[in-house]
């Protein structure tokens, strides 16, 4: 059997499967809930972000944004604002609300975008080339205080983009990249094996909203998953196995679709 064969046993996973049947998930056998999201490192410096506009998925109308979605992957030079940033944010990962006891999962978010059992297993960190008002460098944001943390900054940034997403330059040359981290131990926590194709799943939506929040903006993103695991996580300082990547996206202003 070819060796990558097997990864289509994770794409079957499936809810009454009896391969994890027998044992208990954390969460039975009450183990305390995952964090919801990674606390700020201390002395971070923290950025405030302007409230989200709401009303601008509704600007050009949504049928648009819909229709009109595409991969765009010629970015100009020019920099965003920290309101658009916000907004696409909010978009993708934004916490309408957040309730102490959910089918006994403790605190969880409510957000713009589904995710299965509401575990929303995903960390946002944004490499920043080109934000007004922001120093380049590596940032999270923050969904439960919609601001950024700063992490750190880095050496040749656009190179080391470049090279994380297998030579795709147009990822180190965007403004700023978006990059979702999985946390695995969120699904894990609750649904064991049945959650790593539930994750990815949740992804999808996520920068699923990114494309259509560019859109209303008159800009441009493209999903990637044409990256090197090794050099993305580096990049982060992630451990790469209680959070890596799973998907990115470059985000610019870009000429007429
Ligand atoms: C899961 C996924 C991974 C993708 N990875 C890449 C990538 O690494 N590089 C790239 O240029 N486009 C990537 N794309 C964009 C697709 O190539 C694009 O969606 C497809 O060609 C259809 O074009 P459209 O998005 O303009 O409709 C990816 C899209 C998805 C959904």
């Amino acid at each position: 059997m070819r060796e990558w064969i097997k990864n289509r046993e994770m794409m079957k996973s499936h809810f009454d499967s009896s391969a994890f049947a027998e044992e208990d998930s954390d969460q039975t056998r009450g183990v305390e809930p995952p964090q919801i999201e990674i606390e700020s490192p201390a002395g971070a410096e923290v950025i405030a972000l302007p409230e989200p506009d709401t009303a601008t998925l509704t600007e050009p109308g949504i049928s648009r944004c819909i229709l009109g979605r595409k991969s765009r992957r010629k970015y100009t030079g020019k920099s965003l604002s920290l309101k658009e940033l916000s907004y696409m944010l909010w978009a993708t990962q934004g916490v309408k609300k957040t309730i102490s006891a959910y089918r006994n999962t403790g605190r969880v978010t409510l957000r713009i975008v589904p995710s299965a059992g509401a575990r929303h297993p995903f960390e946002t960190y944004l490499a920043v080339n080109n934000i007004a008002g922001l120093k380049p460098g590596v940032y999270r944001y923050s969904a439960l205080n919609h601001n950024l943390v700063s992490l750190f900054p880095v050496t040749d940034l656009q190179e080391k983009l470049t090279a994380a997403a297998v030579g795709q330059s147009f990822t180190g040359d965007a403004p700023v990249v978006f990059l979702w981290a999985c946390k695995p131990y969120l699904g894990e926590w609750r649904y064991k094996g049945e959650s790593h194709k539930a994750m990815l799943l949740d992804a999808g939506h996520v920068c699923q909203n990114l494309y259509l929040a560019a859109e209303s903006l008159g800009l441009g993103t493209v999903a990637i998953a044409a990256y090197s695991q090794e050099k993305v996580d580096e990049l982060l300082k992630l451990d790469g196995n209680d959070e890596f990547v799973v998907y990115l996206a470059p985000v610019g202003k870009v000429e007429n679709g």
